[in-house]
C-alpha cells in the first residue's frame, strides 16, 4: 500500500506543476496592459459603401468605434455591431459624437454593395461607415491597427479569422481605449462615456 501511495504522489506533485505553469502562463494574456495609444491606429486607404475614398482623416473631429469584421461572419460581428448600436443608443446626446467605422477583413467578398446591404441591417449602428479595399490596402489598415486575420476553409463558404476588438479613437484620430467585443451593451456605453469624459 505504501508503494503505491508515493507515484501517486508525484503524480499530484506533477498536475500541481503543470496547473502552476499553466497559471503563469494565463497571467500575462488576462492582463496584457494598455496598450500604447502610438501603436494603434495609422493611416489608410479605402473606400466606403458608397464607393467614395476614406482615409484616417475621417477620423477626426468624432469618437470613432473602429471594428473590424466581415459581412459573412457567422456569429461574433453581428453580435458585436448589435451591442454597440444599443450602446451608442445609450448614450444618449453624446451618441451624435460618435460614428462607427466597419472594416472587412474579407475583401474578396465584402464589395461596397454588400456592405452597404450588411450595414442597412436597423440593428447596427445608424450610419455606420463599411470599408474595403483592394485586399493589400486592406492588409496595411488591419496591420496599422494590430488586427490579426486569416481564411479558414476552402471553397466559397470559407470563414475568416479575426482579432474581434473595437477600437475606440478619439477626435484627435489618436487611440483612446480598446472596447472588449463580448461585452454587454451597458459596459459598453460606460466605457465610451468615461472615455469622452477624460477628453
Ligand atoms: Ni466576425
Amino acid at each position: 500500500m505504501r508503494r503505491r501511495a508515493a507515484p501517486l504522489a508525484l503524480v499530484g506533485l506533477a498536475l500541481l506543476a503543470l496547473l502552476a505553469v499553466g497559471l503563469w502562463r494565463l497571467w500575462p494574456a488576462a492582463s496584457p496592459g494598455p496598450a500604447r495609444a502610438s501603436e494603434i491606429g495609422g493611416p489608410f486607404s479605402l473606400i466606403d459603401q458608397t464607393g467614395a475614398a476614406v482615409d484616417e482623416r475621417r477620423l477626426l473631429g468624432r469618437w470613432t468605434a473602429v471594428y473590424f469584421g466581415y459581412t459573412n461572419c457567422p456569429d461574433v460581428c453581428p453580435t458585436t455591431l448589435i451591442a454597440l448600436a444599443q450602446a451608442i443608443d445609450a448614450l444618449g446626446a453624446d451618441s451624435r459624437r460618435m460614428q462607427v467605422l466597419f472594416i472587412t477583413v474579407d475583401p474578396e467578398r465584402d464589395s461596397p454593395a454588400q456592405l452597404g446591404r450588411y450595414l442597412a441591417n436597423p440593428a447596427f449602428p445608424r450610419g455606420a461607415l463599411g470599408l474595403t479595399g483592394a485586399p493589400a490596402r486592406v492588409a496595411a489598415a488591419a496591420k496599422a491597427y494590430r488586427v490579426y486575420y486569416r481564411k479558414a476553409g476552402a471553397g466559397a463558404g470559407y470563414s475568416v479569422d479575426h482579432t474581434s476588438v473595437i477600437y475606440l479613437m478619439d477626435p484627435r484620430g489618436q487611440f483612446a481605449r480598446p472596447l472588449p467585443a463580448g461585452a454587454a451593451p451597458a459596459d459598453l456605453a460606460h466605457q465610451i462615456e468615461d472615455a469622452i469624459r477624460r477628453g
